[in-house]
């Protein structure tokens, strides 16, 4: 008997590997059927927090809970073969000490299958990424602008305009690849800071509003394809204008519902072609 053949992952190890070779595309997912459409043409999908703006309609990504996460991250890995799987620690699940960080993010990796997690850290939280990365959770590092510092920020701010910020964020990612990250995300940063990251840190650089000489490109797939209408960041390439083409399909269809074009005899079952005769046998 053979068995059926089944598609290798994508492992962590193997987009470290990646680094100054060929760019690594990571697209973010959040459902099982946009993971299954997106699942052979990316590198990684990425179950991010944003969600919680993108699917939920939150101003911020604060609101996002653990459970949240586990539940989009389990539906993305059945969505998905080839991908490599990482999912959004969510705000509050990791920065009150190295012992809550590995409890959630081992729920996490428990729960959904995932291939890895990604929290937003920097110098300060470097200890937490080498804990959980000691600990045979292979982490995703997020510097420059994290969306779940933006009260501190006073908004969504591009990082590293000043020598000091740049400098900040320079020793951010340094601390980041030093504590085990296997890559990091950079967001929202000048791109010549980006561009030096890249060049100093030893793991790829997946950049996000940050340079073409990253080592990766991530971009959340509601944007890319104008599924998130609410604001369009500057980062942002538009590929497909999917939220036009879904109202004019939704207008058609209300058309067709209210002058009684919908459903035709190829959409019912039984329904009467000529004579009823379909109906009169059905209740016979
Ligand atoms: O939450 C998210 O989707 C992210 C990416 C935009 C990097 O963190």
């Amino acid at each position: 008997m053979s068995t059926p053949s089944r598609i290798k992952r994508i492992t962590a190890p193997e987009l470290t590997a990646r680094k100054g070779g060929e760019p690594i595309a990571v697209l973010t997912a959040y459902t099982a059927p946009m993971a299954q459409f997106l699942d052979e043409h990316v590198d990684c999908l990425l179950v991010g927090d944003s969600l919680g703006m993108v699917v939920y309609g939150f101003d911020t990504t604060l609101a996002v809970t653990l459970d949240m996460m586990i539940n989009h991250g389990a539906a993305v890995v059945r969505g998905s073969q080839r991908a490599c799987v990482i999912v959004d620690m969510p705000f509050a699940s990791y920065q009150e000490s190295t012992e809550q960080a590995y409890r959630n993010a081992a729920r996490i990796m428990q729960e959904t299958g995932c291939d890895g997690v990604k929290l937003e850290a920097g110098v300060a939280l470097a200890p937490t990424v080498e804990f959980l990365a000691q600990r045979g959770i292979p982490v995703m590092g997020h510097i420059g602008l994290m969306p779940q510092s933006v009260h501190t920020y006073g908004g969504f701010r591009v990082q590293g305009k000043e020598t000091g910020a740049a400098r900040k964020v320079i020793d951010d990612a340094r601390a980041v690849a030093d504590a085990g990250a296997f890559s990091i995300v950079v967001e929202g940063v000048m791109e010549p800071v980006a561009r030096e990251i890249t060049q100093v840190v030893p793991v790829p650089t997946i950049g996000i509003g940050a340079s073409v000489e990253c080592d990766g490109q991530v971009l959340v797939t509601e944007d890319l394809v104008g599924l998130f209408s609410d604001f369009t960041p500057k980062f942002v390439k538009r590929y497909a204008d999917l939220g036009v083409d879904l109202g004019k399909a939704a207008a058609a269809y209300a058309d067709d519902v209210r002058a009684r074009r919908f459903p035709t005899a190829e959409q019912c079952f039984g329904a009467p072609k000529t004579d009823g005769a379909e109906v009169r046998h059905l209740k016979t």
